[in-house]
Parts: C-alpha cells; structure tokens; sequence
C-alpha cells in the first residue's frame, strides 16, 4: 500500500496521539487513588498500544485483517448498577474528566483523518479504531457516574 502524502502525515498524527494516550494512561493509573480506576486506566492504556501498533503496521504499507466481530462489548455496568459507590478522591475526579476530554479529542481527530484516506480498508481500520476510542469514552464516563462525579 502506498499512501499519499497527506496520508502519511495523518498517520504520523494520530500515531502521535496515541503515544500521548499510552503516556498518559500509564501516568494516570499511578496516580489514580481508587484500584478499580487504576485498573480501567491500564485496561484503557493496552487498546492505546494496540491502536499505534495497528497505525504503525500501516504505517509501514500493510492494512491490518479487522475481525469481523470487532472489539470486545464491555460489560454493561457489570457488577454496579444500582449501588452508588463511595465519592472519589478530587485526585481521581480531575484524572477522569482530562481524560474524557482527551478521547473527545482523539475521537475527532480520526473523525477528520477518515475522510482524508482513499482505501476503503484503511478507512474501515481507521472506524474501528475511533469506535474503540469512543468505547473508552463511555467507560470513563460510566465510572464518572457510578461514582458521583458528574454533574
Ligand atoms: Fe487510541
Ligand atoms: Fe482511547
């Protein structure tokens, strides 16, 4: 696969942004005080490492095979639907909502990337790669809630 010159320079953004991500999730799940915070942060960070390497094997011309089922449902609220857990530290509320905010930013910059991209394959990698990332949305927003940390 041979890509365009824009095509490329898109890769290397969004590569970009996902090594911030990877960072940032590793950093985060040191600091977050709550163990199943922690957990979700490093949960998070392993799909940010899947995501460079599927742009760097791009990257280098292959077009990642996407499994058909895609990625892996999330429970649903598994184990806490109804139970209000205890507030979290202030620590762990500020971790939470930056990076909510980051993966708003992640999910539009691969929004604009698509639309910049010929092959229909690439673009198909590239939805499945911002679905993930609005999947981490939505478990960090679940765990915002479960713990009375939205507004
Ligand atoms: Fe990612
Ligand atoms: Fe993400």
């Amino acid at each position: 696969m041979k890509w365009t010159q824009k095509e490329t320079m898109l890769l290397q953004d969004m590569m970009n942004s996902e090594q911030i991500c990877i960072e940032k999730y590793a950093d985060y799940a040191e600091r977050a005080c709550d163990e199943e915070l922690k957990t979700l942060f490093e949960d998070i960070k392993t799909t940010e490492e899947e995501h460079y390497a599927t742009l760097e094997q791009m990257q280098s011309g292959t077009i990642p095979q996407m499994n058909a089922g895609g990625s892996k449902a999330q429970p649903e609220n598994a184990s806490d639907s109804k139970a209000k857990k205890p507030a979290a530290s202030e620590e762990d509320e500020y971790l939470c909502r930056d990076a909510l905010d980051t993966e708003k930013h992640v999910s539009s910059l691969y929004d604009t990337c698509i639309f910049e991209f010929v092959s229909a394959q690439a673009r198909d990698v590239l939805n499945h790669i911002q679905k993930e990332e609005q999947e981490h949305g939505k478990r960090i927003y679940d765990y915002m809630a479960a713990h009375g940390m939205t507004a």
